[in-house]
Formats: C-alpha cells, structure tokens, sequence
C-alpha cells in the first residue's frame, strides 16, 4: 500500500507539469472551492491521521488548538487570545542519524509537501508558513526553492491562491543542523533569531508559538499524507493500517538486512514482518544472525528476537516508533563501539541549556570512552545507573531522555558484555 511514495517514479521533482499529471494540486483546489477550514479539520481528524515526526500526536486535534480561542484563554498571548494571526511549520530538520526520510520525500516529490502545507495552513487560517530545513540539505533545499517558484507562477501559492481570496506565503528557512533544533519549540526559537534551544512547554506553539502566536509545527511525512486523504477520504485513509494509528509509514531500515533503504508500509507492520518479509528488509543479510533492532533512531529502544511479533505504530507500545528508523543490529557487532556512538552523538547534540543533560551526556561519553579502551574504573558501574537514572528523569527537555534510552536497554539486556 502507498501513499506517500505512489508516484515517486512517475515524478520529475523540477517539473511542476508531471506531479499535475498525476492529480497533483487537485486536493489544494477541492478544499479551496468546496471546503471550509473547519471541515477539513474534521476530516483530518476523522481520519485517525497522527504526526510521523516521533510523538505521534493527532493531526486534526493538533490544528484544532490552534484555532480555538476559548482554549488559548489561560495563557496570554502576544497580539492577545483572539490572536488573528497564526503560523505554520513544515519541519524538515531530521537530523537524527539513520533516518533520510523527509529529505527523500522533498528529493523525490516536492509538491507533495508544498500541497500539504497550503492544505493545512488554510484550515488554521495561517498566512505565513515556513519549511524549515535542516541547512546541511543544500540538494533538497534548492529542489525546494525550484518547486516553490514553480507553483507561485501558477499561482498556487501567495497572493489569491487559485483565484480565491486566500493568500499563502511559504517561506525555506535553513537550520544549522543541530539534532535539537528538530524540537519544535527550538526551531522557533531559532526563526526568531534565537539560540537553538527549547522553550518551556506549556504554553504548547499551537498556543503561543512564533512570536508569541498560534503556530502548528507538523513533520513534512505528516503533511505529505494531506492530499491523500483530501482525494479519497478520511473513511478509506483510515482503513489502512491500524486503527490506532491508520495510514502507512515510510520506515528507513539500515544494518545487517539484505534489502536497505525506505519502505513505506502499513502501520502496525510488525518488527518481524519489516525486517524478514521479501517486500521490505527480505531478511538477515547473508552469513549474519540477529542480535537486537534499534527501534526509532539513535534515540530508541532495543527490541530482542523474542519481540518481533511488536507491531510498529503510534499510540501505546513497547518499542516507540519515533521517526520510524530501525537498525537490525546482528551478532558480530562491537556493543562497546555502539555504546560510544550513541553517547558521543548525544553528547555532541545536547544544547547545554540544563543541568542534568549537559553534565550527563558529558559524563557518559567520558565513560564510554573508557569502555571502548577497556579502561573502566570501579566506580563506573554505578555512575552509569545514576547518570541515565538523572537523564531519564530530571532533564529538560526529551532529548536528555533520549541519551539514556538505548543505554538503558544496553545495560539491562547485557550487563556481562559491557561491565563483566
Ligand atoms: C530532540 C528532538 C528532535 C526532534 N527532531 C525532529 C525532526 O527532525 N523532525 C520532526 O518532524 N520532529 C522532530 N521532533 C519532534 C518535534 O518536536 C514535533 O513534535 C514534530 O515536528 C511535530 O510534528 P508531527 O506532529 O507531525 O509529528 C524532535 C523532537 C525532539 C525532542
Ligand atoms: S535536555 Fe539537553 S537538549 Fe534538552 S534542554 Fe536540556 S541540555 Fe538542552
């Protein structure tokens, strides 16, 4: 089943005339004659759609926020709690290691998220929408910026979109590249010419975000699913997948399987089925046998051989989808080397804004450091339990719990090859 990657081979990303061909810019024109913001939120919201950025946050209920002032009231908000003026944000930062997919998707099908974009700005009723990119996608960004000029001379988008009286500025803003500069509340706080850093929540950005106003911040995967589910229907979008979370997902599979790359799949795909079906990972690359998949990125958990049966999805589970990277890690690898990537990734990334988190990832890395020499000092085993003990529940914001995550797992499943 496809959704986002149906017309990828049909698609020349620097022709605006071939994603037409295919239906494209047809959903942004249905919501624009026959649609108002408040029925396409309905539709969002009854098609189950969650957020593919990592929390799996509801889609409609997410835009609904923003565009309810009796909810805003217990916060004050710049420009006050009627606030007209409202923002939108595709975010396009991914940069966890291990995971290509939204730069892939603005590589293959820019459209596809410009489209999503306008969609989702005028059901909130924002005028000014950014896409905010991760500044090392020079390739994507200028796909981008190609895309964007196409689609403002066929007056898709600016001033009166499609003949209507509605007007929808998009504007690429380039990142610096940090890993916590993806949190939305950060990456705010960087298009204000602010340090990169997050923000205390609540008040969340659908309350007071850009400049103090209502701002939603969705994942570009998340918003490259829009058209769809505009041209067929919140009823058919959600028979796909799983009920908790319907739709398909684009997961990046990387390590020792025979097929790597992106596979879009159902939600609730199960770990065993992406890794060993012939449709996706086709099983352990040759001569290898399964140790443990890395669910989620650098930040997610280690699920064993005898939690394949996992499905993956958005919603209550074991093994955290996140932004849907999964590394089969087999019985070869050098635990000691992947216990220093992860900490000197964390380390590397961590802002410095608090306490716990900046001395903690530090300390870990130090640590690690150690274990890769075979140098540890006998205090180190319990350092390690109270630094991930302190990560895990006093840091700031999550990318501090992220640093303890795989560590975590690391030390429970396998004291004896780290300490012992
Ligand atoms: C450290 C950190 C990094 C993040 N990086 C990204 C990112 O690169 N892309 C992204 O869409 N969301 C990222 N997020 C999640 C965003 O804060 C936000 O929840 C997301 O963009 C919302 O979009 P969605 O509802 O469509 O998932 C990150 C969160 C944290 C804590
Ligand atoms: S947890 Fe880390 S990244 Fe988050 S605010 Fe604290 S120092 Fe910054």
């Amino acid at each position: 089943m496809q959704v986002v990657t149906k017309n990828w081979s049909k698609i020349n990303p620097l022709d605006i005339n071939s994603y037409i061909r295919t239906g494209g810019y047809d959903s942004l024109r249905k919501t624009i004659r026959e649609m108002t913001p408040e029925k396409i939120i309905e539709e969002i919201k009854k098609s189950g759609l969650r957020g593919r950025g990592g929390a799996g946050f509801p889609t409609g209920e997410k835009w609904e926020l923003a565009v309810k002032p009796a909810r805003n009231a217990t916060h004050s908000v710049a420009g006050g709690t009627l606030a007209k003026e409202r923002f939108f944000i595709c975010n396009l930062d991914e940069s966890e290691p291990g995971v290509y997919k939204d730069r892939t998707i603005a590589e293959k099908n820019p459209h596809q998220i410009i489209e999503g974009l306008l969609i989702s700005a005028y059901a909130i009723g924002a005028k000014k929408t950014f896409i905010y990119i991760n500044g090392h996608y020079q390739k994507q960004a200028e796909i981008l910026e190609i895309a964007l000029s196409q689609a403002r001379e066929k007056e898709f988008v600016g001033k009166g979109i499609m003949g209507s009286a509605i007007d929808i500025k998009i504007e690429i803003f380039e990142g610096a590249g940090a890993y916590v500069c993806g949190e939305e509340t950060a990456l705010i706080n960087t298009i204000e010419g602010k340090r990169g850093e997050p923000r205390l929540k609540p008040p969340y950005p659908p309350v007071a975000g850009l400049f103090g106003k209502p701002t939603v911040v969705n994942n570009a995967e998340t918003l490259a699913n829009v058209p769809y589910i505009i041209k067929r229907g919140a009823g058919a979008y959600s028979q796909i997948g799983s009920s908790v979370s319907p739709g398909t997902k684009l997961f990046v599979l990387e390590g020792a399987v025979k097929n790597r790359g992106i596979f879009e799949a159902p939600m609730g795909t199960t770990i065993q089925e992406l890794v060993f079906n012939s449709t996706y990972g086709g099983g352990m690359a040759s001569g290898k046998e399964l140790w443990f998949v890395q669910i989620g990125g650098a930040s997610g958990r280690l699920a064993p051989p005898a939690k394949l049966d996992q499905p993956l999805l958005y919603g209550k589970s074991d093994y955290p989808l996140g932004c849907g990277s999964i590394l089969v890690v087999d019985k070869t690898a050098n635990l000691k080397d992947l216990l220093f990537a992860w900490a000197d990734f964390f380390h590397r990334e961590s802002c410095g804004k608090c306490v716990p988190c900046r001395e903690g990832t530090f300390r870990l890395w130090e640590i690690a450091k150690r274990l890769r020499n075979n140098d540890l000092r006998e205090k180190d085993k319990e350092n390690v339990k109270d630094i991930l003990w302190t990560l895990s529940n006093t840091s700031f914001c999550p990318l501090g719990n992220f640093a303890a995550t795989a560590w975590g797992d690391a030390v429970r499943m396998f004291p004896d090859k780290i300490f012992g």
